[in-house]
């Protein structure tokens, strides 16, 4: 694939403009000062190009979000064509635009039960943030307002707000105030290494209890939703043993919490299915959060979906819903929304995701044997591969010696670009992924983890 021609630009200009002024997300902004950019100019279908032309093929989807693929002509028409018509107008008090009304009911008849009800924002944080507003409302309005804990897990990643920081990892919030009052972290779902010797079904036993203790030790009445990834992305691309997720939800309902799915990664075919929670997880969640493949990253939009009967307690008489934001539909974002879901149906990108997700799952799971190799894990468009200095003892190397990052390199020299994120490498490439390049992916993985191995061992590191 030919790249896409820009207008010429000095070389090294944006990578001094961005040493110079910008803070990236989630750096180490010391190591970063000394570190090269790798400064990405343009885009298409499944690659993209650095700013001296080199291709690499995009083995993260931008940011687990380019699901249709890169520069689509009819992406870039249907936003243009949106910005002549109405560029933006207040989503406030009664106003409305075509995009938003059109893009709601568009939600609602992919979104399981009767979760019906859209609020849109702009990212998967003020998705999260909004659901949690929702909720406390909600048991505020039902004269239950001591239900205000939140049960979510470790390895979550909901968000960079200041409450969805809180409902993360605990290791997300330093340097700043954790929510601890109400917010309660359960253990991840993480086989690997919570639950080394146990069957799945075992392990999901210890999960289901401790999520039971937990709610019994705070009072059920206390308790107001549990928040969770169908699959734990950011955190490890965690997948849970088979059935967490519905006793998960059947003891929070028998307790009268709801349960948020967030949906941010794993909506939009990522797995499979536009909505996972249901079609894959078998869950009917009381509020679901979406983002990122919703436009697949061509413009920033998000959108909490939520239940009739929770829009039912909201819109009571006397009630005011205090949570909104200036681009809560945006119209350029709706439309962006709707052309992208028209091209994965038209596509039919589930239904490829669910053919072609095996054979990536296959080529990465001979990295097992490879030395550095600990764990292979994620289902179809949503893998990982985490590093180990121990295979044995499955323990991790010190964060300096950075083995995520240093994969990362070696895969950029072999032309992939994958995720690094501290001792893992994470996958989530565009849905349009053609055989040869699955295949492609397996083999730059290999190479990259030999050439790592061989490149610590001359550093005199000793792993086994
Ligand atoms: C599951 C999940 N929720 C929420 C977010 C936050 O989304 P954003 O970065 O768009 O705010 C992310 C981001 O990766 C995510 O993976």
């Amino acid at each position: 694939m030919n790249a896409p021609q820009i207008s010429p630009r000095e070389t090294g200009l944006t990578e001094a403009l961005d040493r110079r002024h910008l803070m990236h997300p989630f750096a180490d902004l010391h190591h970063m000062a000394q570190s090269e950019r790798t400064v990405i100019a343009r885009a298409k279908g499944n690659y993209v190009w650095d700013e001296s032309g080199r291709r690499f093929l995009d083995g993260l989807g931008g940011m687990w979000c380019s699901n249709i693929g890169h520069g689509r002509e009819e992406m870039a028409d249907a936003i243009s064509e949106q910005v002549r018509t109405l560029d933006y107008y207040s989503p406030f008090d009664d106003l409305c635009n075509p995009a938003m009304a059109d893009l709601g009911a568009k939600l609602a008849s992919y979104a399981p039960g009767d979760l019906n009800r859209v609020i849109f924002s702009t990212c998967g944080s003020t998705a999260a943030d909004s659901a949690i507003r929702i909720v406390h409302h909600y048991w505020h309005r039902l004269g239950q307002p001591q239900r205000q804990h939140i049960l979510t897990r470790h390895h979550a990643y909901h968000g960079s707000t200041y409450i969805t920081a809180s409902l993360s990892d605990p290791g997300y919030c330093d340097g700043w105030l954790r929510e601890e009052g109400f917010v309660h972290h359960l253990q991840s779902p993480y086989i690997y290494r919570n639950g080394r010797g146990m069957s799945e079904a075992e392990f999901c036993d210890v999960l289901i209890a401790e999520m039971r203790s937990t709610i019994e030790s705070i009072g059920p009445d206390r308790v107001a939703c549990f928040i969770g990834e169908p699959i734990q992305g950011s955190g490890g691309v965690i997948v849970p043993p088979a059935g967490y997720h519905q006793r998960s939800l059947e003891l929070c309902h028998s307790y009268g919490i709801l349960y948020i799915s967030d949906e941010v990664v794993t909506a939009f075919g990522r797995l499979g299915h536009m909505i996972a929670s249901e079609a894959r997880f078998g869950i009917t969640p009381d509020i679901i959060t979406c983002a990122k493949g919703l436009t697949s990253g061509y413009v920033p939009l998000a959108a909490t979906i939520l239940s009739d009967r929770i829009h039912e307690v909201l819109s009571a008489p006397g009630a005011y819903f205090n949570n909104g934001f200036t681009y809560s539909g945006h119209p350029v974002a709706c439309r962006a929304a709707l052309k992208n879901i028209e091209i994965i149906e038209r596509e039919k990108l589930c239904e490829r995701v669910t053919r072609m997700g095996p054979l990536l799952e296959e080529v990465l799971a001979p990295l097992r044997e490879l030395p550095l190799v600990g764990d292979v894990r994620g289902s179809r468009f949503m893998m990982c591969v985490e590093y180990v200095q121990d295979k044995e003892e499955r323990r991790l190397f010190d964060g300096s010696t950075r083995i995520g990052k240093r994969i990362w390199r070696n895969c950029q020299k072999r032309d992939l670009l994958v995720r690094p994120l501290e001792h893992l490498n994470v996958f989530s490439p565009p849905l349009t992924l053609e055989e040869d390049e699955i295949r492609f992916i397996g083999r730059v993985m290999h190479d990259a983890v030999l050439d790592t191995a061989d490149e610590l061992t001359r550093e005199g590191v000793r792993f086994g």
